[in-house]
């Protein structure tokens, strides 16, 4: 029992793919088990930089095997379109690759409803990353959805008939223009089953890929997407993403049962960013988010979307470590902070009169409140070169270590620049 799970403990894009690909230098296989091309997951190795969106970021060590889980939803022409961006880079995922067979396919029409509903909301739109996630999932959980195997194993008038029927419910919630843009159950369904003849080769069951995995003694880690507070259920509803990247979608996601798991990662920035609508309780709209974006270069990895920024949330921090079960605690970014002068983190927030402490369920709560912050000496200091926890600056080591005392677990990594080389595990 070796395997574990990496978690994104806030908005997202935490650096979870840099992380990723530093712990796969001593693990077998990688598993993505939930989201879909929403994700933009950064490796920079060296000079190179790869930005992943459904393959799992271990694909970049050579002889790891990455299994995309039945909890992903797969857009084929993303999926091909990245495979040929990694071989362009000299990476070729043959015979590494593998896909669970009853994944739901992120089909034309999901595109264009999840743009379409967006538009509809106007200014109260989730901001979603227009990929088509949420309307994917919801064919998924109306027992609508096309799944990996149907598009191998389908007869071919089946198939144009489920689309047929499919379509047809999406011109019941779309105007006649947008309507237009998918295209018809013909043409799509020749584009999909072409799909089809190809990820047959990639798709296995999930359940005995990984079990036969368990027994050969392989080291499993499972590559969270999203993160925490953009959970369907515990994040700031109803501005979340449509899955579950916390902790207990693994075990959904892929296919294997709770005791596969010993640690589980959790990766906080050294503040927080969010991409897209919603509550953002420590967003700083001054200067000092200017300067976190710019120095952090906090610009979306899919969209490109100026990320908001703010100071880091011991509330929002300490309720995705319990949710999560962190045992491991990681921290990116700190080499951000290397020229402010002073720090904050939010330990409680204040409403009429009351300083609560518990990350609320109902987001309303975000209307009228102040965060209550505690304020640290910044370190003046380049981290960027520090290679070990001994040698960062005095400041730097206490603003960690308070973290860690916050989230309520052990320091694990730490994470001082983008590279691969950037990183250092904490004895
Ligand atoms: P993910 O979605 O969680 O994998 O994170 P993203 O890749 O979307 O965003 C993280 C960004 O921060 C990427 O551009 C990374 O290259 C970069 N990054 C990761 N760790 C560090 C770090 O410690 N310092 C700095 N300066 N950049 C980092
Ligand atoms: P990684 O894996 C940051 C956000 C979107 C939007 C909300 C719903 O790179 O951390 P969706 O398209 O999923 O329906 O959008 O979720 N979002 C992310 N924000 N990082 C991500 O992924 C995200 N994936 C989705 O901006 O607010
Ligand atoms: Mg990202």
């Amino acid at each position: 029992m070796s395997s574990m799970g990496l978690i994104g403990l806030q908005w997202g894009d935490e650096g979870k793919g840099k992380i990723i690909d530093f712990l796969m230098d001593d693990c077998d296989v990688v598993v993505r088990y939930q989201g879909g091309n929403n994700a933009g997951h950064t490796v920079k190795v060296e000079d190179k930089k790869y930005v992943l969106h459904l393959i799992p970021s271990g694909i970049l060590r050579a002889d790891k095997i990455c299994l995309i889980g039945n909890g992903v939803v797969i857009d084929p022409r993303a999926l091909f379109e990245e495979i040929e961006y990694l071989k362009e880079k000299g990476i070729s995922v043959e015979g590494r690759l593998k896909i669970a067979d009853n994944a739901n396919v992120l089909m034309p029409y999901h595109k264009v409803i999840d743009m379409a509903k967006e538009k509809a909301l106007g200014s109260k739109k989730i901001g979603t990353t227009g990929r088509g996630i949420g309307p994917c999932y919801v064919d998924k959980v109306k027992r609508n959805g096309v799944r990996i195997h149907d598009l191998y194993v389908s007869d071919k008038e089946v198939f144009i008939n489920k689309l047929k029927n499919n379509l047809e419910e999406c011109k019941s919630i779309l105007d006649s223009e947008d309507f237009k843009k998918i295209g018809d159950a013909e043409a799509i369904a020749k584009e999909y089953l072409g799909y089809g003849k190809l990820l047959k080769e990639f798709a296995v069951n999930p359940v005995y890929f990984l079990e036969a995995k368990r027994l050969e003694d392989k080291k499993i880690l499972f590559e969270g997407a999203q993160g925490t507070a953009l959970d369907v259920d515990f994040g700031t509803y109803p501005f979340v993403t449509s899955s579950n990247p916390t902790a207990g979608g693994i075990c959904t996601g892929s296919g294997v049962g709770p005791t596969t798991l010993k640690n589980i990662y959790g990766v906080t920035k050294a503040y927080c960013t969010r991409v897209g609508s919603g509550p953002f309780p420590s967003e700083l709209n001054c200067e000092i988010g200017e300067k976190i974006r710019t120095t952090g270069g906090e610009f979306g990895s899919t969209t490109g979307r100026p990320r908001r920024c703010g100071w880091l949330d011991a509330v929002q921090l300490k309720y995705a470590s319990i949710l999560n079960g962190v045992n491991k605690l990681v921290v990116t970014k700190i080499d951000v902070l290397d020229d402010l002068d002073t720090i904050k983190i939010a330990t409680g927030y204040k409403k009429n009169g009351k300083v609560i402490t518990e990350f609320p369920s109902d987001i309303d709560f975000f209307n009228d409140f102040e965060p209550v912050y505690e304020e640290h000496e910044g370190w003046k200091k380049s981290t960027e070169d520090v290679s070990g926890f001994s040698e960062l600056p005095k400041n730097a080591k206490a603003y960690l270590k308070r973290i860690a005392e916050l989230a309520g677990c052990e320091l694990s990594i730490v994470s001082v620049g983008a590279k691969r080389s950037q990183t250092f595990s904490v004895e």
